[in-house]
């Protein structure tokens, strides 16, 4: 049978920022279960809801002190089940994020690893002498900035930490660390959830004892500390592949089999490798392609082609446009191109992740100094590295607070007019309205879902490519650039991005269509 997540569409919801239902500012599990409506209008068939397990949130949720859990803040794990009862009725799958890195430093496991050298947790986290000089065991730059290595006052001992010194990096070299973390997983697979998206994989077994990091010699400060050298004994080991096939294993005890889908930021052919070697690691590597690319027609052809070609034999592909890491879509290629980037991610071979809100076209938010949240900005300030922008809360309606919350929320929101979620149900021109109409047509046109993806090319500043399935063919075009473009588009127009466009003409700037050509 196929699985259901080829032809699914993958809807990320960043709980704090969705719906708050407690008045507390910060969004909550209720607040989702009162959107499904929304949702299943939308024609999602899956939500990845970011962390919702207790936490003393110093990293928003992804510093974990208690894997099984909810945190109060979103509710009860009566909320949870509810939740996920009220999804699964509508057809939608439900996804966690399993945080398998590290844990927060208040984790219980980490107390007990830390009371003592002969603690039996102690060797669940990484611990080493320090260095010759009485430093740090290693040089190497925690993601947000400073030393990777807390020096442990009471024990004498260094701790590893790839994030903050609050996020103590687990040791997954540790037999006895793996069992505990696929009991993890079985608990939420037995509480009904469809699958994981695994937090930070690329991350989970640096190793000490191969010494420094060498510089990065194509480093400039705009990349932020930790990237000032490169991850040669701290990213992507060879044991992670290994760690990676005895999580699927543990997904494929169930039936179906559930879903686990990686993040690993790396070159294509390190990406490639999540999928395991007989296609027995994550079903899915997330593909970043997207997320950084410039938004130019060659370039996009090329990037598209390359992953396509790499990918194993076998192997489903995916692709994302944004998350709550990186800058909003809208702002990193303009709202004018914002709608083409939908249309593209949407009708591209493979399984499409969104991130909420993309639907609505919203834009990075500036935060004022004093509203600053993320550890990241706090850290490094000023340098555009804080993710907060691309974090703020929907606004559903034209209230206090866009009906987001009857508070002041947790990070200042985007009220204009033209990002409401009300206002956009109500005009067929909109952000939504058009997401709608292209997911309705994946969902109704197979060639759209189980079609090749064949000649990807530019033509000038048009991305172009066809989605064939049997007799049926597909032509996209979509102009990236800022003048408009004459092309020889053939075929009935499908859909476009500008309402009451025809299939023939020139593409205005901006514009993109689908057509159906055989
Ligand atoms: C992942 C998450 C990010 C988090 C980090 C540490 O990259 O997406 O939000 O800060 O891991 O867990």
């Amino acid at each position: 049978m196929r699985e259901w997540w080829k032809d699914g569409v993958i809807y990320q919801i960043y709980p704090r920022s969705f719906q708050d239902t407690t008045g507390t500012g910060v969004g909550d599990l209720k607040g989702i279960e009162s959107r499904l409506d929304y949702l299943e209008r939308l024609g999602i068939d899956a939500i990845w809801i970011s962390p919702i397990f207790p936490s003393p949130m110093k990293d928003a949720g992804y510093d974990v002190s208690d894997y099984t859990g909810i945190d109060p803040t979103f509710g009860t794990l009566e909320d949870f089940e509810s939740l996920t009862a009220a999804a699964h009725a509508r057809g939608m799958k439900v996804l966690l994020d399993f945080v398998p890195s590290h844990t927060s430093d208040q984790h219980p496991w980490f107390q007990e690893a830390r009371a003592s050298k002969d603690s039996p947790k102690r060797d669940w986290y990484v611990w080493r002498d320090p260095g010759p000089d009485g430093g740090p065991p290693t040089n190497w730059i925690s993601e947000f900035a400073g030393p990777a290595w807390t020096l442990d006052e009471a024990t004498g001992q260094y701790y590893l930490h790839i994030f903050l010194t609050e996020q103590p990096s687990l040791n997954w070299r540790n037999p006895e660390l793996r069992a505990a973390m696929y009991d993890v997983m079985r608990v939420w697979f037995d509480r009904g959830v469809d699958g994981f998206r695994v937090d930070a994989v690329e991350n989970m077994a640096p190793d000490p004892e191969a010494g420094d990091n060498p510089p990065n010699p194509e480093w400039v400060e705009s990349m932020g500390p930790a990237r000032s050298h490169l991850g040669t004994n701290t990213k992507h080991l060879p044991v992670i592949f290994e760690i990676a096939r005895e999580m699927r294993a543990v997904a494929e005890e169930y039936d179906p089999p559930r879903l686990l889908v990686g993040e690993a930021y790396g070159e294509i052919p390190q990406v490639m490798k999540y999928y395991g070697d007989a296609l027995d690691a994550f079903q899915q590597p997330f593909n970043f392609l997207l997320i950084e690319a410039p938004w130019e027609a060659e370039t996009l052809a090329g990037l598209i082609a390359d992953y396509e070609a790499a990918l194993p034999e076998g192997a489903w592909p995916n692709w994302v446009l944004g998350n709550h890491d990186r800058a909003r879509i809208a702002s990193r290629v303009g709202p004018a191109q914002a709608r083409n980037a939908m249309l593209m991610l949407l009708t591209l071979r493979g399984t499409p992740t969104i991130y909420q809100g993309d639907e609505l076209g919203m834009e990075n938010v500036a935060i004022p100094p004093d509203r600053v949240q993320d550890p990241w900005e706090k850290n490094v300030p000023g340098q555009g590295l804080g993710r907060d922008p691309v974090r703020t809360p929907i606004a559903w309606e034209e209230a206090p607070f866009g009906g987001f919350s009857t508070v002041e929320p947790w990070l200042p929101m985007d009220l204009g007019a033209a990002r409401i979620v009300a206002r956009q149900e109500e005009d067929e021109a909109s952000m939504l309205a058009f997401t709608r109409a292209l997911l309705a047509l994946r969902k109704e046109t197979p060639a759209l879902t189980r079609g090749s993806l064949e000649e990807v090319r530019a033509e000038g500043a048009v991305l172009r490519y066809t989605r064939r399935l049997g007799e049926t063919r597909l032509e996209v075009a979509l102009n990236t650039g800022t003048t408009p473009a004459e092309i020889d588009l053939a075929g009935a127009l499908l859909v476009s991005t500008h309402p009451g466009a025809e299939a023939g003409g020139p593409l205005r700037p901006g514009e993109g269509r689908v057509t159906r050509a055989g």
